[in-house]
């Protein structure tokens, strides 16, 4: 294998940009061209495709974002636009792609993988940690402590004003974002899609923490599960609290990435260059425990995650 390519695609993540530089560096060390394709899958189309070398991915670890941009394509969602995307990288001679990605652009690398002779490699590059084969994703870590940081915030503006707070964070269909953060800011209460909300026993709780002597309200909600301004209602009815709604957004997916983040990121791009040059495609990177792993790509896309319930139950019991 003489050529490779590196790409990022779908939802940017924090510590994107350091698997980027190890993916160039390791690749180049190991005698390879690395290539970088922008935007991800509509760079792709777009033939918007440049040779990397050491110094392009220099001062870039510490860069939330990716440097390589990234999109969402929906062109090669269809037979023809992959065609198309194949022919391209033939075009390049390229042999292996590493894609970076949450779960869509993964999926789209499996079709990589099984409809073309390029190699394909996926690395987990979300906020939402909702992959399977993994204990994490690339931007989890960051991201925790970008929510745990304003969440931080809004208790200390909660207690001057003895108000209830409904903070809403992302996570698509996943609640990891919610539950961690709301366990490690010792949230009241933490609706996710997983478990059932119930409003009276929620809102009953807020009554009895009160009751304690507490003198603020920390909802944290995912947002795959409800509105925070539909928890917001709720509980403002039924317990009576001067209720506010923080929906944190797009500030989870900036920021430089934590340390944790860079050594993952460094970590699972190095891991999946020597997996192109030992041979191997249609895989995920991924971390189990300690290790580094390959795993199927298909088995990691077709599992469903599933969340730790035993934390929803501790946080409740904390709080
Ligand atoms: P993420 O990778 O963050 O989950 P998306 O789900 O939006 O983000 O996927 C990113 C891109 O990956 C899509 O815009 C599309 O180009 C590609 N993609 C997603 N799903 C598929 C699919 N089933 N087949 C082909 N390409 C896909
Ligand atoms: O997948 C990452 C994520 O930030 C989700 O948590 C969120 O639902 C979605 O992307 C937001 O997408 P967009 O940036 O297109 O608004």
């Amino acid at each position: 294998m003489k050529r490779i390519a590196v790409m990022t695609s779908g939802g940017d993540a924090p510590g994107m940009n350091a698997a980027i530089r190890a993916v160039v560096r390791y690749g180049i060390n190991k005698g390879l061209e690395v290539y970088g394709i922008m935007r991800g899958y509509a760079g792709l189309l777009e033939d918007d495709i440049r040779l990397l070398n050491f110094v392009d991915v220099g001062g870039i670890m510490e860069k939330g974002g990716t440097i390589l941009r990234t999109a969402r394509c929906e062109e090669f969602k269809v037979d023809k636009g992959r065609k198309e995307a194949y022919k391209i990288l033939k075009s390049h001679e390229i042999e292996g792609i590493v894609i970076i990605g949450g779960d869509g652009s993964l999926n789209g690398g499996a079709l990589v993988a099984s409809e073309s002779d390029v190699k394909v490699v996926g690395i987990p590059g979300s906020i939402d940690n909702d992959i399977s084969e993994t204990d994490t994703c690339i931007g989890v870590d960051t991201c925790l402590n970008t929510v745990v940081e304003n969440i931080q915030k809004l208790k200390d503006t909660a207690s001057s004003h003895e108000r209830a707070f409904i903070v809403e964070t992302m996570g698509r269909n996943c609640g990891y974002i919610a539950l961690i953060s709301g366990l490690t800011t010792g949230a009241e209460a933490i609706v996710i899609p997983e478990v059932k909300v119930d409003y009276q026993t929620l809102a009953d709780k807020l009554l009895a923490g009160r009751k304690r002597g507490k003198i603020n309200s920390i909802v944290v909600v995912a947002e795959g599960a409800a509105s925070a301004y539909t928890v917001a209602r709720h509980l403002e009815n039924k317990t009576g609290f001067e209720t506010r709604v923080t929906i944190l957004g797009h500030i989870q997916r900036g920021g430089s990435p934590t340390v944790q983040d860079r050594l993952l990121a460094s970590r699972m791009g190095s891991f999946a260059v020597q997996a192109l040059l030992d041979g191997q495609s249609n895989v995920m990177i991924g971390i189990q425990g300690t290790q580094m792993v390959a795993v199927d790509l298909n088995k990691a896309l077709q599992k469903k995650k599933e969340l730790d319930l035993s934390l929803y139950e501790l946080a409740n019991t904390l709080s």
